[in-house]
C-alpha cells in the first residue's frame, strides 16, 4: 500500500455505478490520496453532495459558474493541483465529451486545461460499450494516453449480463495509487513483445466433449493488461475463457494444448519474454473420436496421452526467450516450484497455492517468485494489482539478464 499523497481530481458522471463512490473515495483516502471531487450535474441524480462531502473532508464541485467555489479555488487552478484526474464512473456520454475535447462543463474545461494524467473508468449496458462509436472514442482517448480502467463484465444494474460494469472500487484505488509501472519498465520493455499463454485447454473426446480444468484465465489477462501498460507488444494466446479480450494487445484464441504449442511458436521468433500463465491439461484423451461416444457399457476407461510440454519446449529453444512459469500448487508448493524452474529451465517461476476458494477462477491471488539464487513473496491483492507488481519484477529482472550476457559476450570477445 503506497502512503505517498498522490492529490486525485475525482469526476463522478451521470451512471448508476456513481453509487459505489463513496466507497471509492474511502478506498483512494486509505491509500493516503488527497481526493477532491467534481459531480457533473446528473450525477447529482444518483449520489448526494452530503454523502461525498463527508468521505472526501472537502465541498464538492460542480457548477463552473459558483462564484464563491471560483473563488476560492478557480477552475484552472483545480486543474494544475490534480496529479491524476480519474473520472469513475465515466458514462458514454462523458467518453463523447472527453474524445471531442467539449469543455460544456467544470469537468470537462477541467479536463482540458490540465497536464495531470487522466484515467477513466467507464460504466455502461453492455450494448451501449459494444457500440463502435463508443469504442472509437475509447481508441480515440486510449492513444492520447488517457489511461482506461476496465470496464469489467458480470451482471449489470440493467438486469443484463456482460461486459460494461465499473471496475471494484477496490481494484480501481490500487490502481490509481499503484506507484506508476515506472518509467524504468516502460523504458526497458518499450519496443519488446511479451507473450503470454493464458485460461484452460480443452482437450476433446469426441465432438461434443472435452476434459478441461478450472482456470478462469483471469491471471493470464492481468498479465497482458499489465504488460501492455508498461509499454510492451503484448501476444495473448487464450484458451477458452470468458473475459474480455484487454484493449491494444494481440489475442489469438486457442482450444487445445496441440493449438497453445503451434500458436506459441509461431510467434515465438519475435518474443522477448514468455510467461506461461495458461492451465495446460498434462493429458489428452489418446483417441479423438470422429462421432460422439454412445452409452453403451457400464464402465468405461479412457486412455490418455502426455501433451506438449510447451514452455519447456521455448525455453529448450537456442534463441530462447526470457521464460516465466506459473506453478499452481495444492502442496509443497516451494520443492514443487524449484523443480520445475530447473527442470523446464525457466528464468523465473510464479508460486501459488490453489485450492477450495484459492488461486483457480476468484479475483485475489497472492505467490512467491523464484529465480536462481532469489525469491520474492507477494501478499494476497487483486490479480490486477498482483501482476503489476509481477511485471515490475519480470522488467527488472530481464533487465539483469539482459546486461549479464552483455557483460559474459564483451569478456569472450576480449579474451
Ligand atoms: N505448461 C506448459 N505446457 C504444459 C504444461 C505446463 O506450458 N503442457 C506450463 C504452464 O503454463 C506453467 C508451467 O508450465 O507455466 C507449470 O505448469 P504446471 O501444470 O504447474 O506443471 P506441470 O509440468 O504440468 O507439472 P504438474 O502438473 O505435475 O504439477
Amino acid at each position: 500500500m503506497s502512503l505517498e499523497t498522490k492529490k486525485i481530481l475525482l469526476g463522478i458522471s451521470g451512471g448508476i455505478a456513481a453509487y459505489k463512490t463513496p466507497e471509492l473515495v474511502r478506498r483512494l483516502r486509505e491509500r493516503g490520496a488527497d481526493v477532491q471531487i467534481i459531480l457533473t450535474h446528473s450525477a447529482n441524480e444518483f449520489v448526494t453532495e452530503t454523502s461525498l462531502q463527508a468521505v472526501s473532508g472537502k465541498p464538492i464541485r460542480s457548477n463552473i459558474w459558483d462564484k464563491e467555489a471560483e473563488a476560492a479555488m478557480g477552475h484552472i487552478e483545480l486543474a494544475r493541483w490534480a496529479d491524476v484526474i480519474l473520472i469513475a464512473p465515466a458514462t458514454a456520454e462523458m467518453l463523447s465529451r472527453l474524445a471531442s475535447g467539449s469543455a460544456g462543463d467544470l469537468l470537462t474545461t477541467v479536463c482540458l486545461a490540465s497536464e495531470a494524467e487522466v484515467v477513466v473508468a467507464p460504466a455502461m449496458n453492455r450494448v451501449m460499450w459494444s457500440n463502435p462509436a463508443v469504442q472509437a472514442n475509447r481508441k480515440l482517448l486510449e492513444d492520447r494516453g488517457v489511461q482506461i480502467l476496465g470496464p469489467d463484465s458480470g451482471s449489470q444494474a440493467c438486469g443484463e449480463e456482460g461486459a460494461g460494469r465499473m471496475l471494484d472500487p477496490q481494484q480501481i484505488a490500487e490502481k490509481v495509487m499503484a506507484p506508476k509501472l515506472t518509467s524504468v519498465s516502460s523504458l526497458v520493455l518499450r519496443g519488446k513483445t511479451v507473450m503470454i499463454t493464458a485460461g484452460p485447454t480443452r482437450e476433446p473426446l469426441d465432438p461434443v466433449r472435452y476434459i478441461t480444468n478450472r482456470s478462469s484465465g483471469k491471471m493470464g489477462y492481468a498479465m497482458a493488461v499489465a504488460a501492455r501498460d508498461a509499454g510492451a507488444n503484448v501476444i495473448l494466446v487464450s484458451g477458452p475463457v470468458s473475459l474480455v479480450p484487454p484493449t491494444g494487445v494481440k489475442v489469438v484464441n486457442i482450444e487445445s494444448a496441440d493449438d497453445l504449442l503451434a500458436a506459441a511458436h509461431a510467434e515465438v521468433a519475435e518474443t522477448d519474454i514468455f510467461i506461461a500463465a495458461a492451465a495446460v491439461a498434462d493429458y489428452r484423451p489418446s483417441v479423438r473420436e470422429n462421432t460422439k461416444i454412445k452409452k453403451s457399457a457400464d464402465e468405461i476407461t479412457l486412455s490418455m496421452v502426455k501433451t506438449p510440454d510447451v514452455l519447456a519446449t521455448i525455453s529448450r529453444l537456442a534463441e530462447r526467450p526470457f521464460c516465466v512459469g506459473f506453478a499452481a500448487e495444492t502442496d509443497n508448493v516451494k520443492d514443487y516450484a524449484l523443480g520445475k524452474l530447473t527442470k523446464k529451465r525457466l528464468d523465473m517461476i510464479v508460486a501459488n497455492r490453489v485450492g477450495e476458494n484459492l488461486g483457480f477462477d476468484c479475483d485475489d491471488n497472492a505467490a512467491v517468485v523464484y529465480w536462481r539464487g532469489g525469491e520474492q513473496a507477494f501478499p494476497m491483492a487483486s490479480k490486477a494489482q498482483l501482476a503489476d507488481d509481477l511485471m515490475q519484477l519480470v522488467t527488472e529482472r530481464y533487465k539483469l539478464r539482459n546486461s549479464e550476457e552483455v557483460i559474459a559476450a564483451n569478456s569472450v570477445a576480449r579474451d
